[in-house]
């Protein structure tokens, strides 16, 4: 199949291809260039197994280096934890694991909500004086995430501007030159930071980092700041998808609305059926094989790329009843695969689960009678043409 994931109705809905996709089987080779295959992997069963094999590597750096007309990861994320295997995978995911865990989280719970309470007089406000309709994503969905991580890491609200510039540019800027420069920039700023740390440390996630290298120098000065980099480019635009696109599902059903407004402890329930629902990382999470093996029925060969669809996994019939559906009675072990599998399984997921359930809590208690702005933007590019809502153009997101 040619690459279905470069037409403009993949951005507007990219389920029914997947669905095509997976209706072929669960593992399938996908035309992404002139002389380039890659294998996308849409059935559940399969995905998950994908994730947590071994023999599938996420070493970018080492992909292309035998792949010279190739381009790896922007600089500044090419040694995070993301981009590497064991054993180094393990020694660097550990460093960053304390500050993340429930125990963290829950710790951070009463700040996520302050910063989420103030955005949502923002947007009260903003309301008020327009007497009409506010942009929910770039007064709410974007700002919480960024604020939230940029906290943990004591950056300064002065930077927060430029850093969210930077992020955006590394993963969605259309041309090579701005994701390099926004590359530099980000590193650069990341290595002015960790200097300013190591001589006033603080109680935050960065100087933790800096006393774990300095002490056992079990992180190069690269890796840290890689790491660095990652922790404050993985977390958001993906939060900022899933408030995004769970309000949207609320939005769009008045039954569910009413039941999460009335009832705020279904909002964990609400926040896993989103998840499934609506990937943020939508297709593809990168990995190569490093030997030849066998998945899903095909013979994928040493060297080739599996991109494994979180948004196609979620969808998989074969695992979940109605999976167009949004349903909060789906439990249980064996979810969706949104904060992917296996060693890589997301490090951020306790933190953006908080984030979200406490959004939407402060959003349905503060607007009760919130609403979708129908029309304003009908007909724009990427819209869907029924209640107005403009899907971003981009392949790996939703
Ligand atoms: C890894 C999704 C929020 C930090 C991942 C992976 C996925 C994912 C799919 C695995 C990639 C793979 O296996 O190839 C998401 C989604 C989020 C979210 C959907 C929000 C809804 C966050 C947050 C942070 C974070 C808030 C916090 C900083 C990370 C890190 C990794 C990761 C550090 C790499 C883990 C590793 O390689 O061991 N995420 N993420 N993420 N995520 Fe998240």
């Amino acid at each position: 199949m040619n690459d279905p994931m470069e037409s403009a109705e993949f951005s507007r809905d990219p389920y029914p291809l997947l669905a095509a996709l997976r209706a072929r089987g669960p593992v399938q080779r996908v035309r992404t260039g002139k002389d380039r295959t890659t294998w996308v992997v849409t059935g559940w069963a399969e995905a998950r197994a994908a994730l947590a094999d071994p023999r599938l590597s996420k070493d970018t750096a080492r992909y292309f280096a035998d792949r010279p007309s190739g381009r790896d990861l922007a600089p500044a994320v090419s040694r995070s934890m993301l981009a590497t295997d064991p054993p180094d995978h393990a020694r660097l995911r550990k460093l960053a694991m304390a500050a993340f865990t429930p125990a963290a989280v829950g710790r951070l719970e009463p700040r996520i909500r302050q910063i989420a309470e103030g955005l949502a007089a923002g947007l009260g406000q903003s309301a008020a004086a327009a007497g009409g309709p506010v942009d929910l994503v770039e007064g709410f969905a974007v700002p919480l995430p960024i604020a939230v991580i940029c906290e943990l890491l004591a950056v300064p609200e002065g930077d927060r501007a430029a850093v969210r510039r930077w992020s955006d540019d590394l993963f969605a800027a259309a041309d090579p030159d701005t994701t390099d420069r926004a590359s530099h920039a980000l590193a650069g700023y990341v290595a002015e930071l960790i200097a300013a740390r190591r001589t006033a440390p603080g109680d935050d996630v960065l100087s933790a980092l800096i006393a774990a290298r300095d002490a056992g120098d079990r992180l190069s000065e690269h890796e840290l700041v890689s790491l660095a980099v990652l922790l404050v480019v993985a977390g958001h635009e993906t939060t900022t998808h899933l408030i995004g696109n769970g309000t949207l599902a609320l939005l769009r059903d008045d039954a569910l609305h009413a039941r999460l407004r009335d009832d705020p402890g279904l909002l964990p329930a609400a926040v896993e059926e989103f998840l499934r629902y609506e990937a943020p990382v939508t297709l593809a999470t990168f990995r190569y094989a490093t030997e030849p093996f066998e998945l899903g029925g095909v013979r994928i060969g040493a060297g080739e790329v599996v991109l494994v669809s979180p948004g196609g996994a979620n969808r998989d019939p074969a695992r979940f009843d109605e999976p167009d559906a949004v349903r909060l009675d789906r439990s249980g072990p064996g979810g969706h695969l949104s904060f992917g599998h296996g060693p890589h399984h997301c490090l951020g997921a306790s933190l953006a689960r908080a984030e979200a359930r406490i959004a939407f809590e402060v959003l349905l208690a503060r607007f009760p009678g919130l609403r979708l702005a129908a029309g304003g933007r009908q007909g724009a590019e990427g819209s869907d043409g029924t209640d107005g809502v403009t899907w971003r153009r981009t392949r790996l997101m939703r």
